[in-house]
């Protein structure tokens, strides 16, 4: 090429959930034996069903012509007002409609929210991260992502006083972002953390990214804070979504709720350069946005999303029975989302292995992990090969640690059991090996 056409965040971009598949489909050819897939967050995929009622709604407004045309650009006016006056029911801060802006699901809310921020402004993000939010970052700025450790022996609560220091002595960092409940640990953060977080904003004049896209799938008695009820006067974005809460992910569709914007001239010039962005684009899917009053103003709605998460505090409490004697790894059982990270706290050698059932699959498996491979994508892949079941390595999210990430999604109580078990077990025989 007469110019280099690489973008300088290139190598930046990496999504490890989905690369793993392929890896995952040759693995289930070779073997001839179907996969266990615990490597995404897709509750449709993993046989979950929308209730009737639901459907309904969809199906109501399919039949409408008006929505299949284009809606405006933040979004069909009738879903924002009914989402900020829900918002305003809520949080202390207030919002109208036009705080509201709908995106093509969160993915493309948070390729904006970095893409349009100035490249040596930079938002520090939770260690472990999920990948979305920490590549986008860093490719916008074509460096490493700067992070703050979410720490596993404290039930994976962050370290506040790294995050202080790194704002303090970092002038390029603009923001701050957190997740709650969060992906990939399923930790659900105390109100005390969220309001310190906005504090250390407020000192150094930052704003916030909260992704709250699992806001409402909360269980083990926990409670969680959405930012507007602490954020006071600090300019921050909160991001939500029907992907993982209706559930509708194929839907793409998801918003982001803006707080004081007109507070900071130059927040609010970056956020319209998000809305103009979002213009060029014309507009957000219409159908998702048309059902969300209708939905969740339903009567079902609360009870259903209640039944929900009884499901996941059973899959959680299972995870706990499980891992509670499981030596040489750490685990957290999840208060939200419905994720759970495991974390070897065992030092992992170069000659780990797990006994593969055959050879064909040994040498594809072996070429995947040559000398220097991080041992827990080792691992992640050696139970692919001898056990078909699919997981994400923790090293893929951002971290120093060593691990990986399952989810809570199994329908199927004895298979749920069954899969877990079994991964307990491969991690005795892969550290004793
Ligand atoms: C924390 C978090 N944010 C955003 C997303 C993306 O959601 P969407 O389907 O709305 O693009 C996900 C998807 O897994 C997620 O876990």
């Amino acid at each position: 090429m007469r110019t280099n056409i690489v973008h300088i965040g290139a190598t930046e971009l990496n999504y490890e959930i989905r690369k793993i598949v392929d890896v995952a489909h040759e693995i289930a050819r070779m073997s001839g034996q179907p996969i266990q897939w615990e490597n995404i967050g897709d509750p449709i995929q993993k046989g979950e069903s929308l209730p009737l009622w639901m459907k309904e709604i969809v199906a109501s407004h399919a039949m409408k012509d008006e929505t299949y045309g284009y809606s405006p650009t933040k979004g069909l006016l009738e879903t924002r007002e009914f989402l900020a006056k829900r918002r305003n029911s809520q949080g202390n801060v207030k919002i109208d409609a036009n705080d509201i802006l709908f995106f093509n699901g969160l993915g493309d809310a948070v390729s904006k929210v970095y893409g349009f921020l100035r490249r040596e402004a930079r938002v520090i993000g939770p260690s472990p991260a999920y990948p979305t939010h920490s590549s986008a970052e860093a490719a916008h700025s074509g460096y490493p992502p700067i992070t703050y450790r979410l720490d596993p022996a404290r039930g994976w609560m962050p370290d506040l006083e790294e995050l202080r220091n790194k704002v303090k002595y970092n002038e390029s960092i603009a923001g701050i972002m957190i997740i709650n409940p969060d992906n990939p640990t399923g930790a659900v953060f105390p109100r005390e953390i969220i309001e310190e977080m906005v504090q250390i904003a407020r000192e150094y004049k930052l704003f916030l990214v909260a992704d709250e896209i699992y806001i409402n799938m909360v269980y083990n008695g926990k409670e969680c804070t959405p930012i507007s009820e602490v954020v006071e006067e600090v300019p921050a974005i909160a991001l939500k979504g029907i992907s993982k809460e209706f559930p509708w992910p194929g839907g793409r569709c998801g918003w982001m709720e803006v707080y004081n914007h007109h507070k900071d001239p130059m927040f609010e010039l970056y956020i319209q350069s998000i809305l103009n962005a979002k213009m060029l684009e014309v507009s957000s899917t219409t159908l998702p946005q048309a059902v969300i009053p209708e939905v969740m103003s339903n009567p079902e709605y609360i009870n259903w999303q209640k039944e929900r998460n009884s499901f996941f505090e059973k899959r959680s409490q299972m995870i706990g029975k499980i891992f509670s004697d499981c030596p040489g790894v750490i685990v957290n059982p999840p208060d939200g989302a419905f994720y759970v990270s495991v974390v070897f706290d065992a030092p992992l050698g170069e000659n780990m292995h797990l006994k593969m059932p055959g050879a064909d699959i040994k040498s594809y498996i072996d070429k995947l992990c040559p000398p220097g491979v991080e041992p827990d994508r080792k691992f992640v892949y050696h139970l692919l090969g001898s056990r078909n079941i699919c997981v994400v390595p923790l090293s893929s999210f951002v971290t120093d640690l060593r691990g990986f990430r399952c989810t809570l999604l199994e329908k199927d109580d004895q298979k749920f059991e069954e899969t877990y078990r079994t991964i307990a077990e491969a991690i005795q025989e892969f550290l004793k090996s």
